[in-house]
């Protein structure tokens, strides 16, 4: 099997199913976030409010970059790494590029609840959300399986992507 990269909106499912399928496959698991945190020592919102997003996005797309070479792996990304599309080459060829998708009220329920995402502290959270996910779904879609979480756990979640991913390979 392939490493797998999660890709996806914020509180579409990425980390609860990252560890699972990680569990799964016997497969290592990395956080683009975590990995950011741990090098630069602070959190993901102290390097947004001092630093500003495109020192975050800098960052970002360095660990991926770094990360790209591992094998037998599952990498879940932050919400935006779809951006730019240095980060979606440098993983086309070895990695299975899973999106999870969910809607704008399923994501606004799962991430209210925390402040640890920086471009959701507005006014009107939902209508931010509306308007990154309409900016990025282009993005989103270039993924080799889209999966939508509104309905399913990340247990029903994970075992689907890896039925998708033996189809694939077994073509
Ligand atoms: C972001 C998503 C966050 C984190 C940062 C920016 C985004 O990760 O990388 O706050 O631009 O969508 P999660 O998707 O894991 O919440």
């Amino acid at each position: 099997m392939r490493n797998i990269v999660l890709t996806g909106f914020m509180g579409t499912g990425k980390t609860a199913v990252g560890k699972i399928l990680s569990q799964k496959l016997g497969f290592v698991l990395i956080d683009t976030d975590a990995e950011i945190e741990r090098e630069q020592k602070t959190t993901i919102t102290d390097i947004f409010n001092r630093l500003g997003e495109a020192a975050f996005r800098d960052m970002e797309s360095a660990v991926i970059k770094r990360l790209s070479v591992m094998k037998k792996a599952v990498l879940s990304t932050g919400g935006g790494a779809v951006l730019r599309p240095e980060n979606m080459d440098a993983l086309r060829k070895n990695w299975v590029i899973v999106c999870l998708a969910a809607t704008p009220e399923t994501i606004l329920r799962r991430t209210c609840a925390s402040n640890n995402r920086p471009l959701l502290q507005v006014a009107d959270p939902l209508q931010k959300i509306r308007e990154l996910y309409d900016f990025r779904r282009p993005y989103y879609e270039k993924a080799d399986i889209i999966i939508n979480t509104d309905e399913i756990g990340p247990l029903k979640v994970a075992e689907e992507i890896i039925a998708r991913i033996n189809e694939v390979e077994s073509r």
